[in-house]
């Protein structure tokens, strides 16, 4: 599996945890606190090896450093959201509107990254590289 295809896979994974959390009632507390714990650690390992397998090799080539680090700036945004309503709690009237906050930031910087910013990387990974990049993405999950 190459980089583009086990970066869709943790876009999906975390897309359906949204989706979960939202479809779990405030009165279930316990199942929405264990759902957003979830959410945040599939997310958090996302960024991560997404940043240090994936853009930091990106950044190393490409010209175009502005829109890479811009997109890299909206990781920092995520995880201090994610802390944000870890802080807050599920029990909080603010957590459905905070958590939909976040699900619309994330989807728009997903549609971003499979779309321009792919087609990027593309023009700079053989499919070689991307096979090779899809491997290390990989062991980065398992082992970060
Ligand atoms: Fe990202
Ligand atoms: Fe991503």
């Amino acid at each position: 599996m190459d980089i583009y295809q086990r970066l869709e896979n943790d876009h999906e994974a975390v897309r359906r945890l949204f989706e979960l959390l939202e479809g779990c009632s405030s009165r279930a507390q316990r199942a929405r606190s264990d759902l957003f714990s979830s959410l945040r650690n599939e997310l958090l390992a996302h960024l991560l090896a997404e940043q240090e397998v994936f853009y930091d090799t990106l950044l190393a080539r490409s010209d175009e450093q502005d829109l890479l680090l811009e997109s890299v700036e909206v990781h920092a945004v995520v995880a201090r959201m994610l802390d944000d309503i870890e802080a807050c709690g599920v029990d909080d009237e603010r957590f459905e509107r905070r958590v939909s906050e976040l699900e619309d930031l994330v989807a728009q910087h997903v549609a971003q990254e499979e779309s321009v910013v792919f087609e990027m990387a593309r023009k700079h990974f053989s499919a070689d590289e991307a096979q090779k990049l899809g491997e290390q993405l990989q062991a980065h999950h398992e082992d970060p």
